[in-house]
């Protein structure tokens, strides 16, 4: 009885993660998007002197630059929400037409991630080489993929 509702539980868990919405999927690299921002705002602040160095939080925000770097976004773009499919999306066909390229530009930024938390130890001189090669790869990919507004 129990491995009947156990087998249950699984296929509708799994029938949800079929059925996730193509909004859901834009709002979810919206927020991807938006926190990779936050936290490459908080280094760069302080590689420009605008926020004092603080070891303790150039640490955090390069750990969670890793951790989200980590993360499968580009699971997020699933077909028929390019920019021409849905109004709230600036992903443009392009990502769909060269595939592999994309996921290039995305495995870019997770090389550039690696590592960076040791990176930005030490005082303020260390984060700007740091925001220079994620930021780098930050714009490649909007270069070609993002629809600029
Ligand atoms: C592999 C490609 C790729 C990489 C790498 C990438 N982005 Fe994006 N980004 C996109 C695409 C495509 C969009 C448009 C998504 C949409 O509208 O559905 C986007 C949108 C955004 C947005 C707007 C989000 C919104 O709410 O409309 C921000 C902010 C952003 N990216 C920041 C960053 C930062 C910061 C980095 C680097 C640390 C980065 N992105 C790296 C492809 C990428």
């Amino acid at each position: 009885m129990r491995q009947i509702a156990l087998a249950a539980a699984i296929a509708v868990t799994g029938a949800a993660a079929l059925a996730q919405s193509p909004e859901d999927a834009v709002e979810g690299r919206h927020g991807f998007m938006t926190m990779l921002s936050i936290e490459m705002g908080a280094l760069a602040g302080m590689a420009k002197g605008e926020v004092p160095y603080d070891e303790a939080m150039a640490t955090a925000a390069a750990r969670n630059l890793m951790a989200l770097a980590s993360y499968d976004a580009p699971k997020l773009f699933v077909e028929g929400t390019s920019s021409e499919d849905l109004d709230d999306s600036d992903a443009l066909p392009a990502i769909w037409q060269d595939r592999e390229d994309f996921e290039a530009q995305f495995a870019a930024l997770q090389e550039a991630a690696q590592g960076i938390d040791q990176q930005v130890t030490g005082g303020q001189e260390s984060l700007g080489p740091v925001v220079q090669k994620l930021g780098v790869t930050c714009r490649d990919c909007h270069d070609s993929y993002r629809l600029d507004r």
